[in-house]
C-alpha cells in the first residue's frame, strides 16, 4: 500500500496520527543543559510525526557527557520542556523524551565538573568536544559502586517521572550507541563481580532494572526502548555473548508490556549493519511495537511495513532538513538535503530555519 507510512496506528492506549516517527537527534543547543526556546519551535515544526522521539536528555549531572545536551533532573529544566510539549501539543504532535546517562563518554568540562562514571574504570578510545579543547580524549571513568549504580537506576526512574510532569507522553530509554546502560551490558566495559556484573543476567541488571522502574512509575504504555545490537558505536565492537545478551533482555521484556522496542541500526555511519534475520527474530519474540531506524527512504520504509517487520519506522536526518516530512511523503515532493556542518552547532540556524515545501513559482501560476 502506497501510503502506509502516512496511516494511523492504535496501540493499547496510545495513538499515532502516521507511522513516521521522528528518530532521537542530540542537536546540542541546550546551554547550560537547559532546554531553550528555538527548540520549542523545531519540535512544533515537526509535530506532523506520527511521534517524536525528542533528542537524548540527561537523567543526572553525571550524565551529560557532551557539550550542551539537555538535562531533566531540575525543576528549572522539566519547566522549559513543559513549554515545549505544549507547543508539539499544541499542533496535535505526540512527544516522547529520550533518557540518556552518557557513562563513559563523556568528560567533567561538560557536566560542570562531575567526574565521568562508568560500570568499570576502563575509558573509551577516542576523543571528544569540550569548551576548552577543540578534541579532548574520553577519561578513564569513576567505577560506580552498586549504591552508585542502584542511585543512578533511581535518578533514571526520576527524569521519567519528571519528564511526565513536562507533558511527555512518554519516554524512551537510550539502551543503545554505546552509552551507560550498554556499557554495562558489554563485557568489554564491565568487569564488575556485584549484582551488576559477570553473569548475562548481571549484566542486563542496570537496564532491566531501569525500563522496570519506569514501568512501575509512569505505566508500561508510556516506556519504550532503544537498542543497537551488532553495532560497534562508542567504541563497543560485536562481541561473543551479544546475540545471548539480548535474547535475554527480549525474553525478560516479553513478560512486561513495554510500549516498544526501537532498533537503532548504523551502518549508514560505517558500522556492522542489524542482520535481516534478527529484525525476524525481534518479530516474533517481541509482542509488542517495534520502531525500525536508520538509513531509511520512504520505498524502504513502506516495504519493512509491508514486510510486517515493524510496526513504526523512524528518519532522522531526513527531519532535520524536512520539517514537514509525512507532507512531503504524502505528496511525492522532493526532499532537501540536510547540512551536517549544523547538526550539532549553530543556534537557530540548521535548527529551525529549515522551510516547509512549497511549490516552485511556475506551478503556482500554471495553477492559475
Ligand atoms: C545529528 C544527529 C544526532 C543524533 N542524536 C541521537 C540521539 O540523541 N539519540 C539516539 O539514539 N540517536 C541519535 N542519532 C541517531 C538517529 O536517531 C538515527 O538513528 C540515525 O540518524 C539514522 O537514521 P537516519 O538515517 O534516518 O538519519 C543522531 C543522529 C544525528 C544525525
Amino acid at each position: 500500500m502506497k501510503h502506509l507510512l502516512l496511516t494511523p496506528l492504535t496501540y493499547k492506549q496510545q495513538t499515532f496520527n502516521n507511522r513516521i516517527v521522528m528518530a532521537p537527534m542530540s542537536r546540542r543547543r541546550a546551554e547550560g543543559a537547559m532546554p531553550q526556546e528555538n527548540m520549542g519551535i523545531y519540535y512544533a515544526q515537526r509535530a506532523g510525526a506520527g511521534l517524536i522521539i525528542a533528542e537524548n536528555t540527561a537523567v543526572s549531572p553525571n550524565g551529560v557527557g557532551y557539550l550542551n545536551i539537555p538535562g531533566i533532573f531540575n525543576d528549572a529544566q522539566q519547566a522549559a520542556w513543559k513549554k515545549i510539549t505544549g507547543q508539539v501539543h499544541a499542533r496535535g504532535g505526540k512527544i516522547f523524551l529520550q533518557l540518556v546517562h552518557t557513562g563513559r563518554i563523556g568528560h567533567p568540562a561538560n557536566q560542570w565538573q562531575q567526574p565521568v562514571v562508568g560500570a568499570s574504570a576502563l575509558p573509551a578510545a577516542g576523543v571528544l568536544r569540550t569548551p576548552y579543547d577543540a578534541q579532548a580524549p574520553f577519561p578513564v571513568p569513576h567505577a560506580l559502586t552498586t549504591q552508585e549504580a542502584d542511585g543512578l537506576v533511581a535518578a533514571h526512574v526520576q527524569a521519567a517521572e519528571r519528564a511526565i510532569a513536562a507533558g511527555f507522553d512518554g519516554v524512551e530509554v537510550h539502551g543503545a550507541h554505546g552509552f551507560l546502560p550498554m556499557q554495562f551490558l558489554h563485557p568489554l566495559t564491565n568487569n564488575r563481580t556485584d549484582k551488576y556484573g559477570g553473569s548475562i543476567e548481571n549484566r542486563s541488571r542496570f537496564l532491566l532494572d531501569v525500563l522496570k522502574g519506569i514501568m512501575d512509575a509512569i505505566g508500561p504504555e508510556r516506556t519504550g526502548l532503544r537498542l543497537s545490537p551488532f553495532s560497534g558505536l562508542n567504541d563497543l565492537p560485536p562481541f561473543p555473548e551479544e546475540l545471548a545478551t539480548y535474547r535475554y533482555i527480549v525474553e525478560e521484556l516479553r513478560k512486561t508490556s513495554l510500549l516498544y522496542i526501537h532498533l537503532s541500526d548504523q551502518s549508514t555511519n560505517g558500522e556492522p549493519p542489524i542482520p535481516h534475520w534478527y529484525l525476524q527474530e525481534l518479530r516474533e519474540r517481541f509482542p509488542n511495537l517495534i520502531i525500525l531506524a536508520g538509513g531509511y527512504t520512504q520505498a524502504t520504509a513502506t516495504a519493512m511495513l509491508e514486510a510486517g517487520l515493524a510496526d513504526l519506522i523512524a528518519f532522522g536526518r531526513p527531519f532535520i532538513s524536512n520539517p514537514d516530512l509525512p507532507e512531503r511523503f504524502r505528496h511525492g515532493w522532493p526532499l532537501a538535503p540536510a547540512d551536517e556542518a549544523t547538526f550539532y552547532h549553530g543556534g537557530d540556524h540548521g535548527l529551525i530555519d529549515y522551510p516547509s515545501y512549497s511549490r516552485p513559482r511556475e506551478c503556482a501560476h500554471a495553477a492559475g
